[in-house]
């Protein structure tokens, strides 16, 4: 166990373990002064040397080795993974997940300020939306904040689908006197073939993107590379997972079928493997030699570091950031977030077209049948999921509402983004 931690002013540090003094020079370590406290890591890059260190020293206990990816042993003798605090550049390896809609500017600046990765979900957004939601972040802080993208295959129109789709919706539309859309529109335009987007994210550089439902082409990929901003990717599957290592891309966000939010699945024709979270994450952490980062069910820092046991370098959550004042959640969603509601998370692909998880509501009818016509696809059924929200919402019925919630939704906690990264920390043990 490290007993005490200091660092000389010609840079060299030492170590006081159980039972000897480790000393190494600057290169092998990282200090972090933090308002109101010390922190040290010492860099491990092969496992083999933080083994010598136990034989010769005494040092750290191997159970803290997170195998072959690189460790950090904190002051407080646990172990943060070197690879992605340092790609990231960020204190903690926490990441408040991207969520289209939900996550604001406020939102990922507070994040970032207090140490883990902020995200802006930009899926949503146009192009001048985009480009002012990343000036605002950059204006609130310096430090490193990641922009996520959609990469899905944008639908081909149906009308006889879209009608059928809507003639079920009518009695809906009905109940609150108003009529549905006379036509449904794709309203996510992909990330793939948007020079526009591109070219703004080249030039405000975000210091991280990252991309859900897919890949960009490799000629996006490579710009974005040599423009020096790290690539982050969604992998449902041990097989997207691959794909993503192949294009290049820096860091592997292994999505469970916990997880709130939509699957980041690359091709829905394929089905869904649902894999959860621990299983994925413990299966890419052993077959990938990128750092993987599990999403699903993460609420606190028993699940940190459970995940992290498996061999995750680091965390995404989503639905912990959502009760935060900093995000665009309203009060009807806060509410039913903190209600028994919280318990009954489901996947469906009737709000969107896509699958995903929410807190079950009244379009949640999961099979096609005689009471519900297959869906237009994404994003043309959440246009009109959307557009039956806003007319119900309007009456302060929120029957219809997309509230994506992961699996363990209800240990949800209201408290500010920077209470929660430090919560979050703190559980950890980091
Ligand atoms: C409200 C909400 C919106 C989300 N939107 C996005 C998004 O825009 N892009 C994305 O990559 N993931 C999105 N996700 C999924 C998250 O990246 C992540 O996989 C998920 O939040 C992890 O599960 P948890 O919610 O249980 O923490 C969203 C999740 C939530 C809860």
């Amino acid at each position: 166990m490290i007993r005490r931690a200091s660092c000389q002013s010609d840079n060299t540090f030492s170590v006081a373990t159980d039972t000897a003094i480790v000393r190494r020079n600057a290169q092998n370590h990282d200090a972090r002064y933090g308002k109101d406290k010390f922190h040290l890591s010492i860099w491990y890059d092969e496992p083999a040397n933080l083994m010598s260190d136990i034989v010769e020293h005494g040092g750290p206990s191997p159970l803290w080795l997170c195998p072959g990816k690189g460790n950090a042993v904190t002051q407080k003798g646990n172990v943060m993974s070197k690879s992605l605090i340092q790609l990231l550049n960020t204190t903690y390896p926490l990441i408040q997940a991207p969520m289209a809609g939900v996550s604001t500017p406020a939102l990922a600046a507070a994040v970032s300020e207090a140490g883990a990765l902020g995200s802006l979900g930009l899926a949503s957004a146009s192009l001048d939306q985009a480009a002012s939601m990343i000036r605002e972040v950059q204006s609130l802080t310096r430090k490193p904040v990641n922009v996520n993208f959609f990469c899905h295959q944008p639908t081909v129109a149906d009308p006889v689908a879209n009608q059928a789709w809507l003639d079920h919706l009518r009695p809906m539309f009905d109940e609150f006197g108003a009529t549905p859309p006379s036509e449904l529109r794709d309203i996510y335009r992909p990330f793939p073939g948007y020079a526009q987007m591109l070219e703004l994210v080249l030039e405000t550089r975000p210091a991280v993107v990252s991309f859900h439902f897919g890949l960009p082409s490799q000629e996006y990929i490579d710009a974005l590379k040599n423009a020096g901003i790290v690539l982050m990717a969604t992998a449902t599957t041990p097989a997207e997972a691959r794909q993503i290592e192949t294009a290049g891309i820096d860091v592997l966000v292994a999505q469970g079928y916990e997880a709130g939010g939509h699957r980041g699945v690359f091709d829905p024709e394929n089905g869904d493997a649902q894999f959860g979270t621990f299983a994925l994450v413990h299966m890419l952490a052993k077959q990938s030699s990128l750092p993987v980062v599990a999403a699903g069910g993460i609420m606190d820092g028993d699940a940190i570091k459970a995940a992290l046991a498996l061999g995750a370098s680091g965390v995404q959550c989503g639905t912990a950031f959502v009760l935060c004042p900093e995000s665009a959640a309203n009060d009807a969603y806060r509410q039913a977030l903190q209600s028994e509601r919280a318990y009954d998370t489901r996947v469906t692909i009737t709000l969107s077209g896509r699958a995903a998880r929410g807190l079950r509501n009244r379009l949640y009818i999961d099979e096609p049948s005689a009471a519900r016509p297959a869906t237009p696809g994404y994003s043309m059924t959440y246009d009109a999921a959307k557009a039956l929200n806003a007319v119900a919402s309007a009456r302060g019925n929120y029957d219809f509402a997309a509230q994506w919630a992961g699996q363990a939704a209800a240990l949800a906690r209201p408290m500010s983004a920077a209470q929660m990264v430090q919560t979050l920390a703190d559980e950890a043990g980091w």
